[in-house]
């Protein structure tokens, strides 16, 4: 079968090849893959600075953001053939951790678990692949393609849900959210803030174009430059760039008592310069929190899908920019500032 794999850790190493079928010992389940979304983490891994293989090789097929459909399934299960479906993307680890013990990989303290297509277990960028029921996500058939969404917006479910949780601490009445960046985690991450009612602003540098576009169609403010200009300090601010500056900038901008959740993952190496005692000193008196969130675990992905459900399908449609063929896959990496979520067609709808 063909797969799109790649060396980690060294760039321009992808091509396309045919490998042998998905191993039985990947599970029970075989599904055929009909589209994976291409995100910043595919970038990296790509070009050379992300990504571990499975242990004895050099290559990983990439992929972690799929849309497929079971072609076979144990009988007596929840899955039936032409179910369409999402892999979850991490796997416990083997001690297993206290958390991944509990189903909440998303949590591994011991950083031993593995991630298809990222880390230790190939993704799901070939034309069929093999999992165990439990990390299947079943998607409503009425979503069809928009089901590729799913994985990233488990991610933004998760982030909202430590927002949640972190706010909760005291009374929680969150008004206003600040989301930094309008690429897909952003702006999934404002549809959820609006699906809350709060009132939601979108900063990202581009001025003009698709993206203004789908933050006003949500029925959120979309502004360029920095968060000061907003005039007052939002509750939330939910960071989807990793950009150093943005990280500060909304650590300096949060609300009293509010929550800044960080979801981008930055490239290190960069420093400026911070008053690092005023930041502290505000963070303290005002009770800020700042929070990391990454991954997601199933009630995430049960939570995003109802939340995709919810979510106006042809505003969802318009997120998905382009399909590349999988032959063509080298197109899903020329990015123009007007691609939201660029998406590979494994098997042509
Ligand atoms: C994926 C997550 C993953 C993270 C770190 C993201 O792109 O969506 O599932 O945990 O990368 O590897």
């Amino acid at each position: 079968m063909k797969a799109l794999t790649v060396i980690p850790q060294t760039k321009d190493s992808a091509r396309l090849e045919d490998i042998d079928g998905p191993p039985e010992s990947d599970g029970p389940v075989l599904v055929q893959t009909l589209a994976v979304g291409i995100c910043g983490t595919d970038i990296e891994i790509l070009s050379g600075e992300y990504g571990w293989p499975p242990p004895g090789r050099d290559r990983l097929v990439l992929g972690h953001e799929s849309l497929g459909q079971v072609i076979e399934a144990p009988t007596g299960g929840d899955l039936a053939k032409g179910d369409y479906v999402v892999g979850i993307v991490r796997r416990p680890d083997p001690v297993p951790c206290a958390n991944c013990a509990v189903n909440e990989w998303d949590f591994c303290r011991n950083g031993l678990y593995t991630e298809r297509g990222i880390k230790g277990h190939d993704g799901y960028l070939s034309e069929r692949y093999r999992i165990q029921p439990e990390f299947v996500v079943k998607v409503d058939p009425k979503l069809g393609f928009l089901g590729v969404l799913l994985e990233p917006t488990s991610v933004v479910t998760k982030a909202w849900e430590q927002v949640d949780r972190i706010g909760g601490r005291a009374h929680w009445d969150p008004k206003t959210v600040v989301v930094t960046g309008a690429g897909p985690i952003g702006l999934l991450a404002a549809m959820l803030g609006v699906q809350r009612g709060l009132e939601v602003h979108v900063f990202d540098q581009v001025a003009e174009g698709l993206k203004p576009q789908l933050v006003a169609e949500l029925g959120g403010i979309y502004h360029t430059g920095a968060i000061e200009a907003l005039g007052k300090d939002p509750d939330v601010i939910i960071e989807c760039t990793g950009v150093s500056s943005l990280v500060l900038d909304a650590m300096e901008h949060v609300g009293t008592g509010g929550v800044v959740c960080l979801t981008g993952v930055s490239t290190g190496g960069r420093t400026i310069d911070i008053d690092e005692g005023e930041l502290n000193r505000s963070m303290v008196l005002q009770n800020e929190v700042v929070v990391g969130s990454v991954n997601a675990n199933r009630r995430h992905y049960q939570a995003a899908a109802e939340g995709l459900a919810k979510a106006d399908p042809a505003w969802l449609g318009k997120l998905i920019t382009r399909r590349v063929p999988l032959e063509s896959w080298q197109q899903a990496l020329d990015r123009s500032p007007d691609d939201v979520k660029v998406v590979i067609e494994v098997t042509p709808s």
